[in-house]
């Protein structure tokens, strides 16, 4: 099996030819992203693998399944970049459902403790022999609401973690657990009486902008916002009006809505021409991370593990537990 690996990173090399090795599945790795220019090199494969930023529009797709292309395995849980409607009935979509709930709630916690104790000055001072505190003044974890918007698996992951901190924990889903023990609340009582907000459901059309200038006008002064999940759930220019108006304390963001220009590249000594991301990054309370919050060992290896097993039992079996689409 012959499979054409697009957006290649670093890190991901091991991982898949380790598990590729063991399965004879052989990956091509290209460092370019999937895409209407770049479809062609996937002529040859038998499968085509990609990450949360590849475009899999219908051109794509109609120019995979000319070149006898009857499998698209993406090495993630999120499918928005795929236009899963117009897959159906021509190719095969399978994905990655979990591999570590926990590498992404950590990291929004990360995050968050960051921003409210400000470790990252504090780090940078130090290394200067600059012990002075001010402007490090934070505030407790403990005896604040924390609202989590979307109670799947990270987010119930991350409910554990906050719980441990302390905090009072209530949550919005559509699809709310039953006897979980969590407390439910309207999304209107949630944004009004969170110090904290999580961000933890899908990108949906439901979904889309659920952070605009209506949300933010609807929290308490101060909230500080997190998104690990999906650029688009936040409007960045309202978020940049809540800040800069201070209604926002604090915004944590490892996703946003532009990112496939900029993340997981370098570009330092360049001119950045997105104002809104430029605009973010100069303040002083926002912390941006280029989608990092997977970025764990025991993270990428269940990655490449289950995009392998994913690969051998669609080709073995014709079907695959973690199929999106049919052919
Ligand atoms: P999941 O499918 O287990 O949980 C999603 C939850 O959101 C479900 O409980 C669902 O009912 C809820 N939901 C759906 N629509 C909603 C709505 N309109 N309002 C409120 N809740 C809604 O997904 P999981 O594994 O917890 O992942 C969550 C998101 O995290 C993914 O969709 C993905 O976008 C993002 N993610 C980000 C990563 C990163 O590196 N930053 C890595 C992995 C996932």
């Amino acid at each position: 099996m012959k499979i054409a690996f697009f957006d290649t990173k670093p890190y991901d090399l091991p991982y898949f030819e380790k598990y590729g090795k063991k399965n004879s599945v052989e990956f091509k790795f290209f460092d370019t992203r999937l895409c209407e220019d770049t479809v062609s090199l996937a002529r040859d494969a038998d499968a085509v693998c990609v990450f949360v930023n590849d475009t899999v529009n219908s051109f794509v797709i109609d120019k995979l399944v000319s070149y006898g292309i009857r499998l698209l395995a993406l090495r993630c849980a999120g499918f928005n970049n795929v236009d899963i409607r117009y897959a159906s009935g021509k190719i095969c979509v399978v994905r990655v459902p979990a591999y570590s709930p926990y590498a992404v709630a950590e990291h929004a916690m990360a995050m968050l403790l960051t921003m409210v104790r400000r470790t990252h000055k504090a780090y940078i001072r130090t290394k200067d022999f600059n012990f002075s505190l001010s402007g490090l003044v934070g505030f407790d974890l403990c005896g604040k609401t924390i609202g989590i918007v979307g109670t799947g698996k990270i987010g119930c992951v991350m409910i554990d973690i906050c719980r441990g901190f302390g905090m009072r924990v209530i949550a919005y889903d559509i699809f709310p657990r039953k006897d979980s023990g969590i407390e439910y609340v309207s999304l209107e009582k949630l944004l009004s009486d969170s110090d904290v907000i999580s961000l933890h459901c899908p990108l949906t059309e439901a979904t889309y902008h659920i952070i605009n200038e209506e949300t933010i006008g609807q929290m308490k002064n101060g909230a500080v916002i997190i998104n690990t999940s999906r650029g688009a759930l936040i409007d960045a220019e309202a978020l940049l009006l809540g800040i800069k108006s201070r209604k926002i304390g604090a915004a944590c963001l490892d996703v946003y809505e532009e990112e496939s220009d900029l993340f997981f590249e370098d570009f330092s000594g360049h001119i950045v021409e997105d104002d809104t991301i430029a605009r973010l990054i100069s303040m002083p309370n926002v912390l941006v991370t280029s989608h990092q919050a997977f970025l764990t060992e025991e993270a990428l290896s269940n990655i490449a593990q289950t995009t392998v097993e994913n690969i051998v039992s669609f080709f073995r079996d014709g079907k695959c537990d973690n199929e999106i689409t049919r052919r």
